[in-house]
């Protein structure tokens, strides 16, 4: 190999390290026309799952929502939101078309990491009592019940099964999650039950996948809202669905003609997709094993573990952290993607808050510059193959909606709605995956095709869900 300007020939590793980054670069290369392959089975798979219940690694579960907010809703409701590593429980006064959202109050709290893969009553029962707790806060408000029950919208960011708007049991956990004695259940009469042993009087108005909530909230706010999209702990995506595109629904027809579609895209599988050895690993150490593995090499809950594995790899292999690999850099999923994205945006010369992660992260001192730039190029890498290949599933649903050319020279406005933790904040992998779209749109597509942040669209989202399928509606 070619000795690299500043790289002396007595540090061999050094030289192994670069070719290692350039291969991993290599095997993680995502070319527009491979991205379009990767779109392609996208919509393929989209279809088959459509077809029929178990047709495709892709659920496209009906969500029961036929129809999205309109600005009429109106009145107090509640909203829960769990499927991260926090959940938030909100108060959301709706005030119709002329007042629009008059006043909204969340409160977050963190999950004890236990309860995440304990029991489902245990779970359940934390949820509720945070709830309880909140509802307590409500002060003047309470007037707003005069003999009158409080509703909720429950947002609840795993797969389910639905079989109405407000039930439906849990095919799986995905995440950090996995509560056995869950599975299976339904999950509206599991946290209402919950409810009923904390003495919270409340019924669940209407229970939707995070994305549904924000595909909800989004088009709120813009009536050219189509499609949403979770770029957080996990990825997913939901758009609305023409019914008769849908022939495993053999419910009775909507009126608006129309269904709401979950994709849970993070399961999404295929050839396709720039697989390597470390993600191999990483897929084996999961909680969920052969599963989701669209969303293990998009979403924040692996892009930083990914990172980790590399570098435990080269620690062990080429000795770059010297004779003993460093304790830390053993520990699965120490190095979190809010780390590999301070590291990845360092703009220092000398990489400071790379020796600094590295330093309190992974007790790793006394890091050389070299050594310091491999981990950005990692981060570079991992990041961009996410970004990336998110980009071409956002192209895959425009193309499944026909949106993906201009029909007959026709302008038509699609507008996306994101949300998550991973889009929000990690800048150069959300610069990465909007410029890729509109390099897979063209100029022109890309030209009529909005990206808005709908920041908590999720829990108003479940709220104005929540609202629309009030068991008062018919009385007012
Ligand atoms: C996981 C869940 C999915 C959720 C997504 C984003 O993929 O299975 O239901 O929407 O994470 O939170």
């Amino acid at each position: 190999g070619v000795v690299e300007e500043g790289w002396s020939e007595s540090d061999g590793k050094w030289e192994r390290a670069a070719e290692m980054v350039k291969e991993l670069e290599e095997k993680c290369g995502t070319p527009v026309w491979k991205l379009r392959q990767v779109a392609d089975a996208m919509v393929a798979e989209m279809n088959a799952g459509l077809a029929s219940d178990g047709g495709s690694k892709l659920k496209m579960l009906i969500s029961y929502v036929d129809s999205l907010p309109t600005g009429e809703e109106k009145g107090l409701y509640y909203a829960l939101d769990l499927g991260g590593t926090n959940f938030r429980v909100l108060r959301v006064h709706l005030g119709g078309k002329e007042k629009g959202i008059i006043k909204r109050e969340f409160e977050e709290v963190s999950i004890p990491p236990h309860l995440m893969t304990g029991s489902s009553n245990e779970l359940f029962d934390f949820i509720a009592m945070a709830l309880a707790k909140f509802v307590a806060t409500e002060g003047e408000d309470s007037h707003l019940f005069p003999g009158r029950q409080r509703e909720l919208g429950f947002t609840f960011s795993f797969p389910v099964r639905q079989s109405s708007i407000a039930s439906g049991t849990l095919i799986k956990w995905t995440k950090g999650f996995s509560i056995e004695d869950a599975v299976g259940e339904d999950v509206v009469s599991e946290l209402s039950k919950a409810m009923e042993r904390v003495g919270l009087d409340m019924r669940v108005a209407a229970l939707v996948n995070d994305t549904i909530g924000t595909l909800a909230g989004g088009r709120y706010n813009d009536p050219d809202v189509i499609a949403a999209v979770i770029l957080g702990t996990g990825t997913n995506a939901a758009y609305v669905e023409q019914i008769h595109a849908i022939p495993k629904w053999h419910g009775p027809l909507p009126k608006s003609g129309e269904m709401v579609i979950n994709t849970e895209w993070g399961n999404f599988q295929s050839s396709h997709l720039p697989l390597t050895e470390y993600d191999q690993t990483l897929d084996d150490e999961s909680l969920n094993p052969g599963e989701q593995t669209y969303e293990k090499l998009i979403s924040g809950m692996y892009l930083g573990e990914i990172v980790r594995i590399v570098l435990l790899r080269m620690a062990e292999e080429l000795l770059i952290f010297g004779d003993i690999v460093p304790s830390k850099l053993k520990i699965p999923f120490i190095l979190r993607t809010p780390d590999m994205s301070a590291m990845h945006h360092d703009t220092s010369s000398d990489l400071t808050v790379v020796g600094k992660r590295l330093g309190d992260i992974l007790e790793i001192s006394d890091t050389s510059l070299r050594m310091r730039k491999v981990v950005v190029d990692l981060c570079d890498i991992v990041a961009t193959r996410g970004a990336r290949l998110a980009a071409a599933g956002i192209f895959g649903i425009l193309k499944k909606l026909g949106r993906d050319t201009l029909r007959d020279g026709e302008k038509q406005r699609s507008v996306i709605a994101l949300d998550g933790g991973l889009f929000e904040h990690y800048t150069k992998f959300r610069n990465c995956m909007e410029a890729t779209l509109r390099e897979l749109l063209g100029p022109e597509v890309a030209e009529n095709m909005v990206i808005v942040l709908s920041n908590d669209g999720s829990g108003i989202g479940a709220s104005l869900l929540a609202a629309s399928h009030s068991q008062y509606l018919e009385t007012e």
